[in-house]
């Protein structure tokens, strides 16, 4: 079973993450995980953190000489800002001299003031911080690392940026350098610009933006997943990994909200025959019928709303005074979905990766390609004549 966990806070010292499950011989260089970590910080309407933070690594665990061990693979991305927070964070006995008592609307802010009964939202602030999704990009570099190995590809790109969106058609599985060459990660150039002047009119009006991506997975064979139980759906555990990304407020399978208006006769992928072989003239469903990848791309969307943190600040009230007061100005994006598609790239190729290594295991990488390559085989002769 692969699994991964994290920990840290935005300021702490670093963010940990341990990723378990993967089979031995796995080639992974450190390089492939900070440049993988640079593609978290891309995107125009980042603010300022994205310069100061440079993503260090260090790993502790898991990987000899380029090669994973089958034990679990520990990282460790230290937070070069430490030095600056290390006595506001530090783990010692001490009293904090600036607690954030005001919640921003938004945010884990209150939320969690309430649940824990503390009025310095920073107890709460530096965990809920999307700080974490750097962490998870370790699980999901290693994810993407052994799809790899059978043929399997991810990738993201933003569909809409405020009130900017794309028509174009959906990137092929070769694309992701020209995408991450756009500064909205976005393939058509006319609406590239529509979102590039969104952002900029946004910070004019010192307001924030959302927007929509789309994650694609390319060469995923029918039957990943399972129809069996409502945990083990494709199609669910695609949505929660999507939802669970902060500041996502929807996700979308295939055409999944579109077909709701439609008829049905407009709103199914037929089965037809082509010389022998299955065909699917649409993909409406986006990959997955019945909890199962049905053997076309897979295709999920995120909607994102726009950043919490505006540089108009909301209203609130001081949790330690009872007065109105306006929410704090933390340094903040402008508009953060070029990121977010990044970070949903690699929670889909993390849930896939889990659901490969389900159905075909493996203890070694070998074991797995090979159990992969004799499934393929299988479907060639489908169906029989
Ligand atoms: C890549 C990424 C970067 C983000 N950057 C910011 C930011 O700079 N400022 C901010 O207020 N929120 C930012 N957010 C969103 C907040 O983390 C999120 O809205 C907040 O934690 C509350 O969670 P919720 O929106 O899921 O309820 C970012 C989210 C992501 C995915």
């Amino acid at each position: 079973m692969l699994r991964f966990m994290t920990a840290g806070e935005s300021h702490g010292p670093g963010l940990v993450t341990i990723v378990e499950g993967l089979p031995y011989g796995l080639e992974v260089s450190p390089g492939q995980i900070t440049d993988e970590l640079a593609r978290r910080r891309m995107g125009y309407g980042r603010g300022k953190r994205m310069a100061i933070e440079k993503d260090e690594i260090e790993i502790l665990g898991g990987i000899r000489h380029g090669r994973t061990l089958g034990s679990p693979v520990a990282v460790l991305i230290r937070n070069t800002e430490w030095p600056r927070w290390s006595e506001e964070m530090s783990p010692e006995p001490a009293a904090s001299k600036k607690q954030v008592t005001r919640p921003r609307p938004g945010h884990a802010d209150l939320s969690g003031m309430l649940k824990y009964g503390t009025e310095d939202a920073r107890d709460i602030l530096e965990r809920a911080s999307a700080r974490e999704t750097a962490a998870r990009t370790v699980a999901g570099i290693l994810a993407k690392i052994f799809l790899a190995t059978v043929g399997v590809r991810v990738l993201s790109h933003v569909v809409a940026i405020g009130p900017a969106s794309s028509e174009g058609p959906p990137p092929g599985p070769d694309d992701q350098d020209a995408i991450d060459d756009s500064p909205v990660r976005c393939l058509d150039p006319a609406a590239e610009a529509a979102m590039v002047a969104a952002i900029e009119d946004a910070k004019a009006e010192r307001d924030t933006l959302g927007g929509l991506f789309e994650v694609l997975g390319f060469d995923v064979p029918p039957g990943i997943g399972s129809h069996v139980h409502y945990d083990r759906r494709l199609d669910a555990l695609l949505a929660a990994a999507i939802m669970s990304i902060p500041a996502i407020k929807g996700v979308e399978i295939g055409d999944g909200f579109e077909v709701a208006t439609l008829a049905g006769s407009k709103s199914h992928d037929e089965i037809l025959l082509d010389d022998g072989a299955l065909l699917r003239p649409t993909n409406r469903a986006g990959g997955t019928e019945g909890g199962m990848s049905n053997g076309e791309t897979i295709r999920v969307r995120g909607a994102m709303k726009p950043i919490s943190t505006l540089m108009r600040p909301l209203r609130t009230v001081d949790m330690t005074t009872g007065e109105p007061a306006e929410a704090v100005r933390e340094r903040s994006d402008v508009c953060a979905v070029p990121a977010a598609g990044v970070v949903g790239e690699q929670m889909v190729a993390y849930v896939l990766a889990a659901e490969f290594q389900r159905k075909f295991g493996g203890d070694t990488v070998d074991e797995f390609v090979s159990a992969v390559d004799r499934y393929r085989s299988g479907l060639v002769d489908r169906p029989r004549r």
